[in-house]
């Protein structure tokens, strides 16, 4: 089967959720992903911050044999060798207590919002006065899932699916009076991104943060970390909350955590956990033997190649590279970001769509969130030298269009 046979064969068999970019990719190797024709593509977005540690890495590849040949599933039901090992990790690097192992991020952001629901009602068993009631932030993006979505800012992803779950109001991003103001009794938990994703790659505030932390340690509440995005590495740290020194009840991993073999986390403290009983909450596949023996290599690979220090070192490098460009185009808004999860603001949502796909007829892959915003999520693995192809090919499509802007008004002044 080639490209224009699987698009024919998808158009009539898919239920339509995505418009796929029209590349049939067969391989990969390192940062780069290979077409059908041989063709190697720059791997900007690591499948939306997926592959950490990129394509073929050899101990990813070495801990999916040996595990393919032992076991793939045994379901909750029974012990196997590597959930222990799995959680004993995540609880050192989060400093939370305990975990849920699932399949996906919105997967694991639903087990938060059920467990900041479960500790409430816990709370008022024993005479507390809490509600029920999530505050979110605007422009975040939860999953898709009906309590994910209906945390999730955007209209366009609740509305079609109405009436989702009630009792969720949005905040102001970064805006602690609008916080302070929407707290009360009634609220269970507040959701965060301590780096907004799809949202375009917004820090909070440590100011917000605090005041996050603050008002639900004044009730209960629970505070939620969502780290599908920003966490496991992806900012330089192994969750983007280490960055303001600040403890999260529970937060929510998936992504890169086992470099694309499908999983989820949901972490939380010992005091949050006593709401969960055997039977109230669970999944057939999650934490399967597969998905955690891969976890442990990427967690275990990432330590022993000191990846952390690489994605500072080359997030860093990156980022000065992207000021260096905003500093030569008008077009440029601004850049956002910490580590390797790195935005750039373009002027006119018609622009960034072009330099997206200019990009990808150059064999760089990136993409666009939030409209204007060209958004790079690159495996952990990136060298200096990819991020020098991407800013030169950025440059050359920007000097482009300016001068094709320039051209076009001097045209429109000549004729008006
Ligand atoms: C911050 C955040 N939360 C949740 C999700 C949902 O994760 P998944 O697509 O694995 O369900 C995503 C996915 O992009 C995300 O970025």
């Amino acid at each position: 089967m080639n490209l224009a046979s699987i698009q024919a064969a998808e158009n009539k068999l898919l239920l339509h959720t995505y418009d796929r970019t029209p590349c049939l990719f067969v391989s990969g190797h390192g940062v780069y992903l290979r077409d059908e024709d041989g063709n190697d593509y720059l791997d900007l977005l690591s499948g939306i911050g997926v592959s950490a540690l990129g394509y073929a890495h050899p101990a990813v590849e070495e801990a999916i044999r040996r595990q393919s040949t032992r076991l793939l599933h045994t379901s909750n039901l029974f012990f196997h060798e590597h959930t222990a090992d799995l959680a004993l990790r995540l609880t050192e690097m989060s400093g939370l207590d305990r975990v849920f192992l699932c399949n996906s991020g919105t997967e694991a952001w639903e087990a938060a919002l059920k467990l900041a629901r479960a500790n409430a009602g816990r709370l008022r068993a024993n005479g507390r006065t809490i509600g029920t009631k999530f505050l979110a932030l605007e422009h975040s993006f939860h999953g898709r899932t009906m309590g994910s979505v209906a945390t999730t800012h955007k209209e366009k992803y609740r509305e079609p699916f109405a009436p989702v779950m009630p009792n969720v109001e949005f905040v102001r991003f970064n805006d602690v009076d609008d916080l302070r103001t929407k707290f009360s009794n009634e609220v269970c938990a507040i959701c965060i991104e301590a780096v907004q994703g799809e949202g375009g790659i917004h820090p909070l505030t440590q100011e917000f943060i605090a005041a996050a932390r603050q008002l639900c340690d004044s009730t209960g509440a629970l505070l939620l970390a969502d780290e599908i995005q920003c966490g496991m590495g992806r900012t330089g740290k192994w969750f983007a909350y280490q960055h303001y020194g600040i403890q999260p009840d529970v937060t929510a991993l998936a992504k890169p955590i086992a470099n694309g073999i499908p999983m989820g986390a949901m972490l939380c403290t010992n005091d949050a956990a006593l709401a969960i009983t055997p039977g109230m909450h669970g999944t057939t596949f999650g934490g399967g033997p597969l998905a955690c023996a891969v976890a442990i290599t990427v967690i275990d690979t990432m330590k022993r190649e000191n990846m952390l220090a690489h994605v500072n070192e080359v997030g860093e490098f990156f980022r000065a590279q992207l000021h260096a460009l905003a500093a030569r185009h008008e077009c440029i808004v601004d850049v956002r970001g910490l580590g390797l999860m790195l935005g750039l603001e373009l002027n006119s949502v018609e622009l960034a769509k072009q330099v997206a796909a200019q990009m990808m007829d150059r064999r760089i892959i990136l993409n666009r969130t939030s409209e204007t915003v060209l958004r790079f999520l690159p495996p952990y693995i990136l060298e200096r030298e990819h991020v020098e192809t991407a800013i030169s090919a950025l440059d050359e499509i920007l000097k482009v269009s300016a001068a094709f802007a320039g051209a076009a008004s001097a045209g429109e002044q000549s004729h008006g």
